[in-house]
């Protein structure tokens, strides 16, 4: 029997995992950058930790959960966001009885029974961040800066910013109440009409050509922002344009979650096709209320790993791999490999990255698995070298040599 990966699951191997890894390093600097810390949590979570947090009518909790029984007769779910059990995990250690904001950021994998396609996986992977307990403007900014300063850091530069604020709870009544009549004289299946009763805003996600058509009329929220909501968006917007962070404002703008309110955002690339969204995140004021916690805000956001890196690749981006190989050592006949391997452990034990040839190859097999590794320099190490204690160290990009004894290549490895 051959055995498959699952259908829909995004891996990385050698080729694109140094990709991968320089993706999700930049991002998480960026978090570090501006003082998140690490919170590593659980893959899974008690089913209603999601229904409760991410929404009843949403397609993540109807239709995309992995969900199963676990040997205790519990209801578990893998995790299809990180927002939900963080909020969890900030209200079960009272993080939020310390200084506030609570400032967390976290990696891993996510998992999502969508259909399969370019860029939309089953199990795919995020790094995000969640600033909690502070409605505070600046905030706002920093979180949307932060995601930002990630993908410019990554060198993208095809991707916009696309932002919108979904009001306090007082500018969602008054917009629902005109919703709902609006909604109430629309054509409208059963099932549509139960799921607008629910969350109306639902429906301007709505991809039916009917009611696609029937929503471009309906009222937007923006219209119907308090004025404290205005006063928080506007200072939000004004702040990122004190930092020089483009964005174009979309009021139809609708996030796959239920718990936003406020400041939401998106990152869309411009090459990435039909899963465009590289990233997401708003404010979300009711959410640790709904979870058992205390009456606090929060913001964050989730960037898709996965599409970031099909973005860098989009744009031709060089994904360079800073822990790369620093040397390549060619051994030939068995003497020689022994001092070697000598050699190259030692060199490890200083601090650097570095393989060898392994095997009984011929100099010309020897020189490709040099080539391949990616190394700096490459050296070979022969009769004569072990004879003479003299080496010359290529440099692999160039092509040029360097000739030293074996005892200095740790000096000339440190002095690049
Ligand atoms: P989200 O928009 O559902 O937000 O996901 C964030 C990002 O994860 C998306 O923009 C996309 O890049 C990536 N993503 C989502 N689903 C898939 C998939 N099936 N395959 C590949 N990539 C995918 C959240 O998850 C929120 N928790 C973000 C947040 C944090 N909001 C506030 N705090």
């Amino acid at each position: 029997m051959k055995f498959q990966a699952p259908k829909g699951v995004s891996e990385y191997l050698p080729g694109r995992s140094v990709g991968f890894d320089h993706v999700r390093n930049t991002l998480t600097a960026a978090a570090l950058s501006a003082g998140y810390q690490l919170a590593e949590l659980p893959v899974f979570e008690d089913t209603e930790l999601f229904a409760r947090g991410v929404g009843e009518t949403t397609d993540v909790v109807t239709k995309e959960m992995y969900t199963f029984e676990d040997r205790g007769g519990r209801s578990i779910t893998l995790r299809p966001e990180g927002t939900a059990g963080v909020m969890r995990a900030v209200i079960e250690h009272g993080l939020d009885r310390g200084q506030l904001p609570v400032k967390l950021w976290y990696t891993g994998a996510f998992f999502r029974a969508e259909r399969p396609q370019a860029g939309r996986y089953r199990q795919f992977y995020q790094l995000g961040v969640e600033a909690i307990g502070l409605n505070d403007p600046e905030i706002d900014a920093e979180v949307i800066a932060v995601a930002d300063r990630g993908l410019k850091t990554l060198g993208l530069k095809d991707y916009r910013l696309e932002i919108t604020s979904l009001g306090d709870a007082p500018s969602r009544l008054a917009h629902r109440v005109d919703l709902d009549v609006f909604i109430s004289k629309m054509d409208l299946d059963d099932a549509t009409r139960a799921k607008a009763a629910v969350n109306p805003l639902r429906l301007f996600d709505d991809k039916r050509e009917v009611v696609k058509s029937q929503m471009s009329q309906a009222p937007l929220l923006i219209d119907y922002l308090s004025e404290e909501s205005q006063l928080h968006f506007s200072r939000v917007t004004s702040l990122l344009d004190s930092y020089g962070i483009e964005y174009v404002r979309n009021t139809s703008l609708v996030r796959g979650l239920d718990y936003y309110t406020g400041t939401t955002f998106e990152f869309v690339h411009e090459k990435l096709g039909a899963q465009s969204a590289i990233g997401g995140g708003g404010r979300y004021d009711g959410l640790m209320r709904q979870l058992g916690g205390a009456d606090l805000s929060g913001i964050g956001f989730g960037m898709g790993l996965d599409r970031i890196l099909l973005a860098c690749e989009a744009e031709g981006l060089e994904l360079l791999d800073p822990d790369g190989l620093d040397l390549f050592v060619i051994a030939l006949g068995s003497e020689a490999k022994f001092v070697a391997a000598g050699l190259v452990n030692s060199l490890r034990n200083d601090g650097f990255n570095v393989d060898m040839s392994y095997g009984d190859r011929a100099l010309k097999g020897a020189m490709k698995a040099a080539d391949k590794s990616g190394a700096r320099f490459s050296l070979v190490v022969g009769e004569d070298e072990v004879t003479s204690g003299q080496i010359s160290i290529k440099e692999m990009e160039t092509g040029e040599s360097h000739a030293m004894t074996i005892s200095t290549i740790a000096d000339f490895l440190d002095s690049f």
